[in-house]
C-alpha cells in the first residue's frame, strides 16, 4: 500500500503491534491517533518513533475536528479503529467512559470519515477503507454444545463492554447501508501476546506468578475463551484491509478454545520450565468471587475469512504462549513501567473485594 494509513488507539496493545508489523511490511506514511488513556503506552512504539512518515497525534477519538483536519491533510486510503475501552471488568465497574469512547467515539470517527469520503474521488475514492476492530463478545454467550459464533449470529451482548462494542458495530453496518461507507468489520476472539496490559487474563497471570502472587481465577476457572495471537491478529486485519468486501463483516479465531484453568496451568508449566523456582507456580492458584454476568464460552468460526480470503493463524496455542511468556520474562522493565501508579488502584478496586467475597 502507498496511500497513508490513520491507526486509532494505535498505543494499546493489538494496535502497536499492528503499527510495529505494519512498519515491517510497507513504508508508506502510518498516522496513530492515540489518547494515551491507562492502557496506551509510547514505549512499545520506540522502534518505529524515528521511521520517516510516522507520526503520532495525541488525541480523542472524540474530538471529530481532529479526526477532520488529520483525515483532509493526510488523505489516507484507511482508517483502522482500535480505540476503545477493552477490559470487561472496568466497564462493570465504571461504563460511562465505555459507552463514551467506544459508542460515541465511533460515531465521531463515523461521521468525520462520511465527509471525508464524500470529498474524494476517482481511485483515492474506490481505495478508501473504514476498517472497525470488534470482538467475539457482541456475539454473547455459549453453551458447551452450542456451534461457534459465525458471522450471521445474533448479537447478545452481556457485558457493558460488549454491548458498546455491539453498538458501535451497529453503528459501522448502518454507515455503510445509509451512506456508502466502504466499511469493513472484524470480530475476533481473545488476543494475546507481546505489550498485553496485565489487567488482562494471560499477562497478569504471568506477572502475578513472577511475583510469587496469587493467580487468582474467577469462579470454577470452567470459562471457555478461544485463543489468538496478536501477530496472527495483525495479518488477518491487512487481509481484509487488502480484499475484504466493503460492507462485510469478517470472524477472527485461532481455533484454541481453553479453559481458563487451562490457560492458567499453561503460563505455569512453561514458567516452571523456563524459570524454576523452589515452590510450584500452580499453588499459587486461587479461586475468587466470580465476574458478575460471567460469559460462559465463546468460540469462533472462521470459516469466512479463511475461505474468502486466504487467511489462517501461523502459531498455535501451545508455540504463541511460549513466546509470551518468553517476551514478559526478558521485558520486566516494560511490565515494571505499566504496572506503577493507576495500576495498583485498579488490582485493589477489582481484587480486594473479589478476596473478602471468597472468604465472607
Ligand atoms: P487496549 O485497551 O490495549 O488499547 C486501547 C487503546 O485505545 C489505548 O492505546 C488507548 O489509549 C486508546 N484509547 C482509548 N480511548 C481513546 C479515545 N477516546 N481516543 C483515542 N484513543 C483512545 O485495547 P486492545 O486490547 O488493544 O484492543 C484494541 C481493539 O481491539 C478494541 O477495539 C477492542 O475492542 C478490540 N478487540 C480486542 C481483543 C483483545 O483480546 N484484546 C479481542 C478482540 C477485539
Ligand atoms: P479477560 O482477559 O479479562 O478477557 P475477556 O473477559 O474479554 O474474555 O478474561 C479472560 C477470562 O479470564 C475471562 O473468562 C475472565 C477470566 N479472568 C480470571 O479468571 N481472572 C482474572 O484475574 C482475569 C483478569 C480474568
Amino acid at each position: 500500500m502507498k496511500q497513508p494509513i490513520l491507526v486509532t488507539g494505535g498505543a494499546g496493545f493489538i494496535g502497536s503491534n499492528f503499527v510495529l508489523e505494519w512498519a515491517k511490511c510497507y513504508s508508506n506514511e502510518i498516522v496513530n491517533l492515540d489518547k494515551l488513556t491507562y492502557a496506551g503506552n509510547l514505549l512499545n512504539l520506540r522502534s518505529v518513533q524515528e521511521r520517516t512518515g510516522y507520526h503520532f497525534v495525541h488525541g480523542d477519538i472524540c474530538d471529530r475536528e481532529l479526526v477532520l483536519s488529520l483525515l483532509q491533510k493526510h488523505r489516507p486510503a484507511a482508517l483502522v479503529h482500535f480505540a476503545a475501552e477493552s477490559h470487561v471488568d472496568r466497564s462493570i465497574l465504571g461504563p460511562e467512559e465505555f459507552v463514551r469512547t467506544n459508542i460515541h467515539g465511533t460515531f465521531c470517527l463515523l461521521e468525520a470519515a462520511r465527509k471525508y469520503y464524500s470529498e474524494l474521488k476517482g481511485t483515492e475514492r474506490e481505495a478508501f477503507r473504514f476498517l472497525h476492530v470488534s470482538t467475539d463478545e457482541v456475539y454473547g454467550s455459549l453453551s458447551p454444545e452450542d456451534e461457534p459464533f459465525s458471522e450471521s449470529t445474533r448479537y447478545s451482548p452481556n457485558s457493558p463492554y460488549s454491548a458498546s462494542k455491539a453498538a458501535s458495530d451497529h453503528l459501522v453496518r448502518a454507515y455503510h447501508h445509509t451512506y456508502g461507507l466502504p466499511t469493513l468489520i472484524t470480530n475476533c476472539s481473545n488476543n494475546y501476546g507481546p505489550y498485553q496490559f496485565p489487567e488482562k487474563l494471560i499477562p497478569l497471570m504471568i506477572s502475578n506468578a513472577l511475583m510469587a502472587r496469587p493467580l487468582p481465577v474467577y469462579g470454577d476457572g470452567l470459562n471457555v475463551r478461544d485463543w489468538l495471537y496478536v501477530i496472527d491478529h495483525c495479518e488477518a486485519i491487512r487481509v481484509v484491509l487488502a480484499k475484504g468486501r466493503p460492507g462485510e463483516t469478517y470472524n477472527i479465531g485461532g481455533a484454541n478454545e481453553r479453559t481458563n484453568l487451562q490457560v492458567v496451568k499453561t503460563i505455569c508449566s512453561l514458567l516452571e520450565e523456563i524459570k524454576p523456582q523452589q515452590s510450584r507456580f500452580e499453588s499459587l492458584i486461587t479461586y475468587v468471587k466470580d465476574r458478575p454476568g460471567h460469559d460462559r464460552r465463546y468460540a469462533i468460526d472462521s470459516r469466512k475469512i479463511q475461505r474468502d480470503l486466504g487467511w489462517s493463524p501461523k502459531e498455535t496455542f501451545e508455540t504463541g504462549m511460549r513466546k509470551t511468556v518468553l517476551w514478559y520474562l526478558e521485558n520486566s522493565s516494560w511490565v515494571k513501567s505499566v504496572t506503577s501508579g493507576s495500576y495498583k488502584k485498579w488490582i485493589a478496586d477489582n481484587y480486594q473485594s473479589r478476596e473478602a467475597a471468597c472468604e465472607a
